[in-house]
């Protein structure tokens, strides 16, 4: 398969056992995506191995600042080769079009993905935060500031997959956490599609986690997930 559909969730605490990880997959069935721990206590060295191995690497630190420190950090991640990152899109819109514009002027130029509303919050918290709306018309009114303001795709739950795409297209991407496939167990995930539904929903990119790298065998379990994948493509 060349065209991946999944991202595992390299959720380590160490370099170590995210490389003991990618040994045992193949940059052609999978993409990784490195987050907040793993950068922060492996670094870029890790980031550019795992590049350098081949693996299409999802470099999920949701940037969130002024304008100008967000265009830079960018500008340092792509210089990493990654395939694909983020910003939180509540940076407002003179960030997002200043982090577009810093990625169009790079020769190697990286998926430039929004975070529209964290999973973790509910409408509660959004009102505590001052957000008087429902997180589906949060999430819409995020993810269309993000394709105005010249970004690829947002991150999101698969279960808004599908009124995103009616409203901004099958072009704009959209990456979904939060996928368990049949009979897996469900972690803290509390809403989750299968990786079938997802992509029927219109997802993009699947990202997956403690079902690849806690199963005893992560290359046959990524291998079963590639294949109920393949007879839907
Ligand atoms: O192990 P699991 O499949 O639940 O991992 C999902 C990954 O996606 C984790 O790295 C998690 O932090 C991330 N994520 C998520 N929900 C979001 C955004 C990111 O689960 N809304």
């Amino acid at each position: 398969m060349s065209d991946i559909k999944i991202f595992t969730a390299l959720d380590f605490a160490d370099a170590q056992s995210a490389l003991a990880f990618a040994s045992k997959v193949s940059p052609q069935e999978c993409g990784l995506k490195v987050g907040k721990e793993l950068f922060t206590a492996a670094g870029p060295a890790l980031v550019e191995q795992l590049v350098n191995a081949g693996f299409k690497v999802f470099l999920d630190l949701k940037f969130h600042d002024i304008p100008v420190t967000v265009a830079k950090a960018l500008t340092a991640a792509a210089s990493l080769g990654v395939y694909m990152f983020n910003v939180h899109c509540l940076g407002g819109k003179v960030m997002l079009e200043t982090a577009a514009e810093a990625v169009a002027k790079l020769s190697h130029r990286p998926l430039l993905i929004g975070v529209t509303v964290l999973t973790s919050m509910d409408e509660a918290q959004l009102r505590g935060v001052g957000v008087n709306d429902s997180v589906e018309h949060e999430v819409l009114r995020l993810a269309t500031l993000a394709k105005d303001c010249g970004l690829n795709g947002v991150v999101c739950s698969a279960k808004e997959a599908t009124m995103l795409r009616q409203h901004l297209g099958a072009n704009f991407l959209k990456v979904t956490p939060g996928i368990r496939p049949q009979g897996s167990d469900l972690g803290d995930q509390k809403r989750v599609l299968t990786p079938i539904q997802a992509l029927q929903a219109g997802a993009d990119y699947l990202v997956i986690g403690r079902p690849i790298t806690k199963a005893p065998d992560p290359l046959a379990a990524l291998r079963a997930i590639n294949a109920q994948i393949a007879t839907q493509v």
